[in-house]
Formats: structure tokens, C-alpha cells, sequence
């Protein structure tokens, strides 16, 4: 459903996406593993519009969405969390959650909407505080909650447009043990039909929640497979004992 062909980006001599190629299956769970600055985040920048391939296609369902606009791709059901927190941190939970779901429903409706009286905007924001297990902290402001909370917030915020295809950056980056296996939770709660690819640097976690898993490395796909297949992988066990060298 969400395929992506021979995709290049450069930043002027530095290849950063390197003819990268995936196609990946409806409700499929896809993890993205690759050391820092494998190029994982300039690959979703990419797949959500905010950064332009120098030459490459995009496709959703078969057509191409290379040309489109984050908005466009958004309409289309593109949905992303950020690496680092994203929030409007003086409003509340529930403040945050009702302006992100209002942004969905007004992309597809063409019309302003009163985020915290709709009672759509309101059901969302209880369906997406339950996923993400934040019900409890709604009416605390986003600068009081915890961080792990606020993590989970981060993804919150990119459910809240009802997405079909969810990409989450790095959710657990800075969270502890007890968090990880929050997240863990929260990711195989997500509902099935929903496509999700995940940056993520806990392989443990990885492993628990990829149907398939992709490696980068220097911008370029050096394996893609199962969870299995991936933990006796020789190139990607180098790639994470830290001494990884290019054959060439
Ligand atoms: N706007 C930019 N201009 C120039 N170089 C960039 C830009 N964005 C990213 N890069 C470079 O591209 C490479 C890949 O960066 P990217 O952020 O995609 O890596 P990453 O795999 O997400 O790393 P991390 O695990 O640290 O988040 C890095 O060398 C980075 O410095
Ligand atoms: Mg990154």
C-alpha cells in the first residue's frame, strides 16, 4: 500500500538516500533500524512531503504521491510523530489532542471547526488518549506531564488525524525500561488495518512488533527482512556491535 521506488536525496554532495526501495503490505508493522545518521529521518521527512527526493517516486495504493504537498499527503492518510516533542507545551493534554484532531477533520472537510466543543474533536481525543494511554493526564498542561508521557503524547498527536499509514520516529528516544514495554503495548494495540512504520533503535522491542524490518546504513537499504531473519543477520549484527565497515 505504501511502496517506494528507487528514492534519492542529496544534500549537495552528501547522498543521504541512496536508491532506497520498500513496498509494504496494508496493516503491515515495518521497523526501520539503522545507526545514527543512516538517513531513517530524512527518509520519513521525505515520505510525508516535507522534503523533496532529488529523483525517486512515492506511491500510496499505486499512485504516486511524489508531487503532492505535506497537506496533500496528509488528506491522502499520511501521519507522522517527531523524534523530539512536538507539543504545544502551555496547553493541555486534551488541548493538544483536540487541535491536532480538528487540523484532520478540517482537512477533509474545508472548514474551521471549535476544537474543544465538536463533539467528534471529542470523541477522537478519547479514543486517541486511550490508545496511547494518556486518559488519565488529559487536563494536565503538556509541561507537567511526564516525559515518557509526553512521548506518548507525540504519537497521540499523529492519531489524532486518523491516519491510514503511521510513522513514528524514534517513540521511545530517551525513555526507561518501564516505558519501552509501555510503548510495546501501545504499538500492538494499534488497530490492524492501521499500515505503521516505526524508527527504532530498541532492538528488543523491534523485534517484539515488526512484521518485517528494514536496516540503513549510510543511506542505503543493506537488508530487509523478518524479525528472524534480521537477529541472525551477520551484517546487520556488525552494524550493531558497533564496527561496522563498508566492503568497499
Ligand atoms: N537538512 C539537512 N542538510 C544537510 N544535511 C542533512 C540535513 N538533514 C540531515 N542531514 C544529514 O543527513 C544524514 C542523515 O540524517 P538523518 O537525520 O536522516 O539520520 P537518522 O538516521 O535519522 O539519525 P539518528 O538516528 O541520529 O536520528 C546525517 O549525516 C545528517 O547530518
Ligand atoms: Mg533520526
Amino acid at each position: 500500500m505504501l511502496e517506494v521506488r528507487n528514492l534519492c536525496k542529496s544534500f549537495g554532495g552528501l547522498e543521504v538516500t541512496k536508491n532506497v526501495s520498500f513496498a509494504l503490505e496494508p496493516g503491515e508493522r515495518r521497523v526501520v533500524l539503522g545507526p545514527n545518521g543512516a538517513g531513517k529521518t530524512t527518509l520519513f521527512n521525505l515520505l510525508v512531503g516535507e522534503l523533496l527526493p532529488s529523483s525517486g517516486d512515492i506511491l500510496i495504493d499505486g499512485a504516486s504521491i511524489t508531487g503532492l504537498s505535506v497537506d496533500q499527503r496528509a488528506l491522502a492518510g499520511m501521519s507522522r510523530s517527531y523524534q523530539k516533542n512536538n507539543l504545544f507545551e502551555d496547553l493541555t493534554v486534551r488541548e493538544n489532542l483536540a487541535l491536532a484532531a480538528s487540523a484532520g477533520l478540517s482537512k477533509t472537510r474545508w472548514l474551521a471547526r471549535d476544537s474543544f466543543h465538536d463533539p467528534e474533536v471529542r470523541d477522537i481525543v478519547q479514543d486517541v488518549a486511550q490508545q496511547v494511554a494518556i486518559t488519565e493526564i488529559l487536563d494536565t498542561p503538556v509541561h507537567s506531564a511526564s516525559y515518557g508521557n509526553r512521548r506518548q503524547l507525540e504519537v497521540g498527536l499523529a492519531l489524532a488525524t486518523r491516519p491510514k499509514i503511521l510513522l513514528m520516529d524514534e517513540p521511545t528516544s530517551g525513555v526507561g525500561p518501564g516505558m519501552i514495554s509501555a510503548f510495546n503495548q501501545l504499538i500492538s494495540g494499534l488497530p490492524r488495518e492501521l499500515t505503521v512504520v516505526i524508527i527504532e533503535h530498541d532492538l528488543d522491542l523491534a523485534f517484539d512488533v515488526a512484521d518485517r524490518i528494514t536496516v540503513l546504513n549510510y543511506g542505503d537499504v543493506v537488508f530487509e527482512g523478518t524479525p528472524a531473519e534480521t537477529r541472525g543477520n551477520q551484517i546487520v549484527r556488525d552494524i550493531y556491535l558497533g564496527d561496522w565497515q563498508a566492503d568497499a
